[in-house]
């Protein structure tokens, strides 16, 4: 039997009114779903000035955390650069950083990686936008899958993100990062792009946290990653419904047993709290399978919503919108919090 502890991560939402310099630095952020990534950016000092999100529940969620940002809920392939900045009322405003994550479904390598995936070329609205509000930085993100997908036509994707970005004049750099080295209790990692039209320095965030607490980085040490138990709730605070039934833990079992047959991957995956958890996807909804709770062989439950919530760092205080399933969605497709905090504060560095 585990013991989990009770504490909830202490990120709280930090809204900056006014800048210490007195200047606030702007972003739009684009695919922007519940808002991990505008949240991060919050805290880091900086403010949004208009989104874009094609699901009118997810629109809500943004709304109900950004009540004064202009989230404009329409599908980015139908809407011009134009249209958009006099829909927000932006027209004239400088734009500091433009963030976003095209979905990520086509490349990822849990998915289908389908080459014809329309959904593929939704980083090419992103760029187009990027080439309409000139930032001075850009920020996209996406699944590491990215990385070696290629276009129907056999062309690595990569390198016609290359091309484009050059064609408007961006220099860019990419690189991996691994949520767990910013302190969140999750092994995520996501391929994050960042480019700017200036001779401004692209750098990322120095790791803070590692697998083992001996480092030091710059004088600074490294914290151990953060494991799982700081964010579950004690066995006795779950609501029944999200435990499993005896027919779903058996069907769990035998799918193990079929896999392991096929020289394939288990069926599920139990959470070891002192270590962080694995990636909540947007399939997690379904069954849970990406990360259970086990207190014994009978005893498996799904994280809860708040839970789900906390492992992705968003802040307590964080409002969702919609379904259970619409909620998991919605916190599955986010950018951890904390990892987009971080991106921002290196950013905020080089635009000071
Ligand atoms: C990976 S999620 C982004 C998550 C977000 N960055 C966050 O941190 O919470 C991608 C989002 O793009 C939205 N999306 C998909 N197709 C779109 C389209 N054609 N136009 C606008 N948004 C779209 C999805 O509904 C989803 O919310």
């Amino acid at each position: 039997m585990v013991n989990y502890s009770r504490y909830f991560l202490k990120t709280k939402s930090t809204q900056l009114n006014i800048d210490t310099m007195g200047k606030k630095f702007t972003t739009v952020d684009l695919f922007a779903g519940a808002g991990g990534l505008t949240e991060g950016f919050k805290m880091a000092g900086f403010e949004t000035i208009a989104a874009n999100e094609i699901v009118p529940t997810y629109s809500e969620t943004y709304k109900l955390n950004n009540p004064n940002v202009k989230i404009f809920t329409e599908d980015i392939r139908n809407i011009t650069v134009e249209q958009f900045k006099k829909e927000c009322k932006i027209n004239g405003k400088k734009v500091d950083v433009l963030i976003g994550g095209p979905p990520c479904q086509g490349f990822s390598m849990a998915g289908m990686r389908d080459p014809k995936d329309p959904r593929n070329s939704l980083f090419m609205d992103f760029i187009r936008f990027v080439d309409g509000l000139k930032p001075t930085f850009f920020v996209m993100e996406n699944v590491p899958g990215i990385l070696t997908m290629k276009t129907a036509k056999g062309e690595k994707v990569i390198d016609l993100i290359c091309k484009e970005y050059e064609r408007i004049g961006y220099k860019f750099k990419y690189k991996k990062l691994h949520a767990a080295d910013y302190g969140v209790p999750q092994k995520r990692k996501r391929v994050i792009f960042i480019g700017t039209n200036t001779n401004k320095d692209i750098n990322y965030p120095k790791p803070t946290h590692d697998k083992e607490a001996y480092k030091t980085i710059e004088g600074k040490q490294i914290k151990k990653w953060v494991g799982a138990e700081t964010i579950l709730l004690p066995k006795n605070k779950v609501p029944k419904n999200f435990f499993l039934s005896e027919k779903m833990i058996n069907g769990f079992i035998k799918r193990r047993e079929q896999n392991k047959k096929k020289g394939r991957g288990f069926g599920w995956q139990i959470i070891d709290p002192k270590t962080p958890c694995y990636t909540i996807s947007a399939r997690y909804w379904k069954d849970g399978s990406d990360a259970l709770v086990k207190y014994s062989d009978k005893e498996i439950r799904m994280l809860t919503p708040k839970e789900a919530a906390a492992i992705q760092t968003f802040p307590q205080n964080f409002k969702f919108f919609g379904s259970k399933r619409d909620v998991y969605t919605q916190i599955g497709n986010a950018v951890p919090v904390l990892l987009a905090k971080a991106i921002a504060e290196e950013i905020k560095k080089s635009l000071d």
